[in-house]
């Protein structure tokens, strides 16, 4: 069943009664079909905030909506790969012909994305939080007297870093993104040496990207750099998927 998508209805009431957009059922249609380029090969995508627990009631976590990473993991659904998208939490539907694996911390969400492995490709959208508390505590923590306490952190492990490691199960293809601000093609250059990854999708958020339907990007490999003028979500994400298609059709893409 697709839809039904929430929306003014023709009666003049709102609510969940509108027929989904041709273009989304054609979507859920394909992704299930699993017919297209990427047909047989595996891939794990992340996508949205991460979130780092306090105390039980209070966390620390990000702004990310997880749209371009949902749209990445249904764009190579679409394409015919079998795709498993590990998610922290979003108000986002899960995509249909997609395995959506729910996550809240940096730590369940390496936990996953390895349980995930082998796959062809992996596509780390995820906005994952760089630290976390070191010592969250078992009970609501209390307003005292002296005032709030200063907040211990550790860092949280580097997903991408991590997968990106070479090794038996390194993904073929591994794929990170880059928010930037400035100097996109050089930070992305930086960050693919020390991550280890193949590509980056570096992208301009200087913009209202964060939480918006449109991205700017610049693709960085070891061929070069390949930019992109602003562009739906969607779009982003289904050229980057033939692209990957591209490239795993290719003999001895990546590192892996
Ligand atoms: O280091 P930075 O956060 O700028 O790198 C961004 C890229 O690294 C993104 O692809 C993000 O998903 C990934 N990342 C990760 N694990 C982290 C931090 C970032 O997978 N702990």
């Amino acid at each position: 069943v697709v839809g039904p998508n929430e929306g003014d209805m023709a009666c003049g009431e709102y609510g969940p009664g509108r027929m989904s957009e041709p273009q989304e059922i054609f979507a859920a249609i394909a992704a299930l079909l699993k017919d297209g380029p990427l047909k047989g090969k595996r891939a794990i995508v992340t996508a949205g905030p991460t979130v780092e627990s306090i105390d039980p009631v209070r966390f620390l976590s990000n702004r990310s909506s997880g749209k371009q990473g949902y749209a990445i993991a249904s764009a190579l659904a679409q394409a015919g790969a079998d795709v498993t998208l590990v998610s922290g939490p979003t108000a986002l539907a899960a995509p249909l012909g997609v395995t959506l694996v729910r996550v809240e911390s940096a730590r369940q969400m390496l936990a996953a994305c390895q349980a995930a492995l082998p796959v062809d490709a992996a596509v780390m959208v995820a906005a994952v939080a760089d630290w976390r508390p070191a010592a969250p505590a078992g009970e609501k923590i209390k307003k005292g007297a002296a005032g709030p306490s200063a907040l211990a952190l550790e860092e949280n492990p580097d997903i991408l870093a991590t997968l990106s490691k070479p090794g038996k199960k390194r993904p073929r293809l591994v794929i990170g993104f880059a928010a930037e601000t400035e100097k996109l093609e050089e930070h992305a250059r930086a960050k693919i040496a020390k991550k280890g990854c193949d590509w980056i999708i570096a992208n301009d958020v200087s913009g209202a990207v964060m939480g918006g339907d449109h991205n700017q990007v610049l693709l960085i490999s070891e061929d070069g750099a390949e930019s992109s003028p602003l562009m739906g979500k969607d779009e982003v994400a289904q050229k980057l998927a033939a692209k990957q298609a591209q490239a795993l059709s290719a003999k001895g893409a990546g590192r892996g």
